[in-house]
């Protein structure tokens, strides 16, 4: 138990609000919310951090403070005392397995944000020179440049092997605890500048106007609302099992849900008002609804702006520092199931894990175009192409709603409510709405997700 470790009080909060905010704020929020055309699908998506996302937090945070220990050794130790016995454990082996899955491709498009930073820096300090050369087209060449796709997976790697490598208190808690107040003030200063963007009434008005949703776009901000929150395989349970006694779970659990909310707006905000600045005309032209929006539009959007020269590489900056703590977060959900569960030391389970996990993303890394091979890998057919895009359909699609769901009901239906409850009031005192938590674990949420998976085996896809 040695090399396991505790957080602060503040550095709980600041470290899981870390692994909450990341890409899935900054970059895919706003795209599926264009996608989805706005307005509804925000309210939509409020509504499923609230009765969904928020009661599955609880559950997590319990099961790790309870056993304080890593999802593996976790659901093992609870799951004694439920049906099912320590079988309940492969649900956090699974969350470790995501947890690899996962990072190894989340980090090579963190990689990305770390180059458009580079780029930004050159160009304001050379002037802005692809006004002729569509941004698209650079940013495809990037993709398929395989040297460079991998030199970037392996920084981002690098530095948050070494954070993790450092320890819960000494790096997880003090990099997180810088970086995330700077990402904070920095994005509001951003949202307040966009103010004076001309498209900044119309990005308010696009993304709070109600108008028509379908159920794809409900399921779509159901199943975002787990990513977004870290959901569903287990990096809350694992920064759970480092929270002293004496913090309060739902207090925590409103703050993570809070921030992470408001960054995931105000990315929309800043994202929005720069675009709907630019003529409807030429938006629809430069801008292609899809998922690289934050690559291939934003850049050239920003050289057009006031101080954009100045602006674009900080902002490109703070993307890079919010999936940085969002890494540092899955990389530990691997460690801590070493150190626990197989008594390897942190050093040893840490370069182990970076080393296995920079294993597993080369091939996402070369499936952008470097390799045809790879980039034409489609095991489910027209649903994903390539390696980086299959994994992220089966994470998003599969593995997440899946350990939702077996978290949902392993905390709802097999553990004995007066746990349950003791836990939550300690360090909180007496929890009112504590009936209606356990009805939303029992019955919204994982009604929800069957409603998900459902969709995911008729063919739809929500990555
Ligand atoms: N929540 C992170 C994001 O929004 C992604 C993540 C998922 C991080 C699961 C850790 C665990 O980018």
């Amino acid at each position: 138990m040695s090399d396991r470790g505790r957080f602060g009080r503040m550095g709980f909060i600041l470290a899981a609000v870390g692994s909450a905010i990341g890409l899935g704020n900054i970059w895919k929020f706003p795209y599926i919310t264009y996608a989805n055309e706005g307005g509804s699908f925000v309210l939509v998506y409020l509504i499923a951090i609230v009765l969904i996302g928020a009661p599955i937090m609880f559950a997590e945070l319990i099961i790790g403070r309870r056993t304080q220990q890593s999802p593996y050794g976790a659901f093992a130790e609870l799951g004694k005392q439920a049906l099912g016995g320590k079988a309940w454990s492969a649900v956090g082996g699974l969350g470790v397995f995501t947890g690899f899955v996962l990072l190894s491709y989340y980090a090579v498009i963190a990689g990305w944000t770390v180059y458009y930073f580079g780029r930004c820096l050159t160009w304001s300090l050379q002037g802005y020179d692809v006004q002729n050369a569509p941004l698209g087209e650079m940013f495809g060449g990037f993709l398929a440049n395989g040297a460079l796709q991998i030199t970037f997976l392996a920084i981002f790697l690098g530095v948050t092997t070494g954070v993790v490598l450092l320890g819960v208190k000494s790096g997880i808690e003090r990099v997180t605890k810088t970086l995330m107040p700077i990402l904070g003030v920095v994005l509001v200063l951003l949202a307040i500048n966009s103010i004076r963007a001309p498209g900044f009434g119309d990005a308010m008005r696009f993304l709070f106007h109600i108008g028509p949703i379908d159920a794809d776009g409900f399921l779509e901000a159901v199943g975002h609302s787990f990513f977004t929150l870290s959901l569903g395989m287990g990096a809350m349970i694992t920064y759970g099992s480092y929270v002293s006694k004496k913090q309060s779970i739902p207090g925590s659990t409103f703050l993570i849900c809070l921030f992470d909310t408001l960054i995931a707006l105000i990315a929309c905000v800043i994202m929005f008002s720069i675009i709907f600045s630019i003529p409807e005309a030429e938006r629809a032209t430069t801008f292609g609804r899809s998922s690289t929006m934050l690559f291939t539009t934003l850049p050239s959007m920003f050289y057009a702006l006031p101080l954009g020269g100045l602006l674009s590489p900080v902002f490109y900056l703070l993307v890079a520092f919010a999936a940085l703590t969002s890494t540092i977060g899955l990389l530990e959900v691997a460690v801590s199931y070493f150190i626990d569960a197989r008594g390897w030391t942190r050093k040893k389970a840490t370069l182990f894990c970076g080393a296995a996990i920079f294993a597993l993303g080369v091939p996402s890394a070369l499936s952008l175009g470097a390799s045809n091979g790879l980039s034409s890998f489609n095991p489910f057919g027209s649903l994903a192409t390539g390696v980086l895009d299959t994994f992220d359909y089966t994470v998003s699609n599969w593995f997440l709603p899946v350990g939702g769901l077996l978290t949902a009901v392993f905390v709802g239906w097999m553990l004995k409510p007066e746990l349950l409850r003791d836990e939550l009031e300690e360090g909180h005192g007496t929890f009112k709405a504590f009936g209606l938590w356990l009805f939303l674990l029992r019955f919204v949420g994982p009604v929800a997700i069957l409603w998900i998976l459902w969709a995911v085996i008729g063919g739809r896809s929500f990555a």
